[in-house]
């Protein structure tokens, strides 16, 4: 299977998974990405049943829209039920490297209001070790080189994305050659530089449940 077909399925095996949600009316996280986006067109066909959704990114929020699903500000929606997403790896710990889209602090604001998580990737995302993804990070734009100085001090080999402006108007840095073997400690040292928005590891708050596409089907990991 390609790694397209192989996004299609996990995507379809979100949508299995979350059908009683949308049955039930509750509000659908949806994150951003390639995968996301075959999860968001699935979803079109629950159009007359969903009660509507939260994006984690102006693209998915567009993407939905043109479907004709409803889409609402987080701050109206209280918590979320369920949060379906992609990601750049994943380890057995659920826990992620994201951002790869420059959505990573809405993505990680809906996770955070969200009771379940639930990560799709194809199989090549799933790694031993967190990190040979350079890490994204999102930074308040005047604190870019200091940003950059600290985070040679802990070892990485950061380097600005060139041309990308988040949704929130600032920058991502993307942090190379970083041994990430604490990520949750990672997440939190990086995360307490100052200008740092937040960066890419899902750690402290990682996926719930993973929907892995391989050659031999979709596996789930919990
Ligand atoms: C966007 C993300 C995406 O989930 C991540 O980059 C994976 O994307 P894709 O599904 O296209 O491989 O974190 O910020």
């Amino acid at each position: 299977m390609t790694q397209d077909e192989l996004k299609l399925a996990v995507a379809q095996a979100a949508i299995d998974h979350i059908k009683p949600a949308i049955l039930d009316g509750e509000i659908i996280g949806i994150g951003t990405g390639s995968t996301a986006n075959y999860f968001i067109d699935l979803l079109a066909e629950f159009k007359n049943e969903i009660k509507g959704t939260v994006a984690s990114s102006e693209a998915s929020a567009e993407r939905l829209r043109k479907h004709g699903i409803d889409v609402f500000e987080l701050n109206t929606t209280g918590t979320i039920a369920v949060y379906v997403d992609g990601a750049d790896e994943a380890n057995d710990r659920l826990e992620l490297i994201k951002g790869g889209g420059a959505a990573l602090t809405r993505e990680k604001i809906v996770a955070a209001c969200s009771k379940e998580f639930i990560c799709i990737a194809d199989g090549s995302k799933l790694v031993d070790h967190l990190g040979a993804f350079p890490l994204p990070i999102e930074v308040i734009p005047m604190a870019r080189s200091y940003v950059a100085r600290e985070l040679v001090k802990l070892g990485g080999n950061p380097v600005y994305r060139e041309g990308v402006v988040t949704d929130n108007g600032n920058i991502i840095i993307d942090v190379y050659d970083f041994m990430i073997s604490t990520p949750r400690k990672t997440e939190e040292v990086i995360n307490n530089i100052t200008g740092v928005v937040t960066n890419g590891l899902f750690a402290c708050r990682p996926a719930d449940v993973l929907l892995l596409g391989t050659s031999e089907g979709v596996k789930t990991l919990k």
